[in-house]
């Protein structure tokens, strides 16, 4: 499938990715990924920096998905697909150069990059919506609570969602 405009600039602008696998015993696996970027019109990639367990996963069973959220207006993506382990040829060093430009990414801390052709996308909406509140008003509301806790405040319990 291809990327479309609004995930693109959703990811962009989130710069973090929960990246789900499976491990060999089934069980699922969940960590952050903040070099979550979109690749092209259909991958996301990703560094493995230090993400030894996500990388064995995928080695052993391709299958991963990623979710990306907009803490603030509480609206994201879960992208489904296929990841690819990268440890060195043109493809490696094409994306390794990108975070090298882009970021400064030390090269030395690249252990592989995985590159996900991603299959399906799904909006994903918070409950916070459910009783008509628009994007503005949902974002006012998190944006305060989110700031209260950076200032170590009590949050405001009502924005629950
Ligand atoms: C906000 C945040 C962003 C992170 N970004 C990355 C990343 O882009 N690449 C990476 O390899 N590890 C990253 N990490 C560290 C991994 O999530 C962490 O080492 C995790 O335990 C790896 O688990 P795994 O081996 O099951 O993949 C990040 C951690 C946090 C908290």
């Amino acid at each position: 499938m291809t990327l479309n405009e609004d995930m693109r600039r959703l990811v962009a602008a989130q710069g973090l990715g929960f990246v789900a696998t499976v491990r060999p015993d089934g069980t699922p696996s969940v960590s952050p990924k903040g070099t979550t970027e979109v690749w092209d019109a259909e991958h996301l990639v990703f560094l493995d920096l230090h993400s030894p367990g996500t990388v064995a996963n995928l080695l052993e069973n391709a299958a991963v998905e990623i979710n990306v959220v907009d803490p603030v207006r509480r609206k994201g993506y879960r992208f489904r697909g296929q990841g690819e382990v990268f440890t060195d040829g043109a493809t490696y060093d094409r994306v390794v150069r990108r975070f090298t430009e882009q970021r400064g990414t030390d090269p030395e801390r690249v252990k592989s990059i995985v590159l996900v052709r991603v299959l399906a996308a799904e909006e994903l909406i918070s409950p916070a919506y459910d009783d008509g509140a628009s994007e503005a008003d949902v974002s006012t509301r998190w944006r305060a609570r989110l700031t209260a806790g950076e200032a170590g405040s009590a949050p405001d319990r009502k924005s629950s969602s």
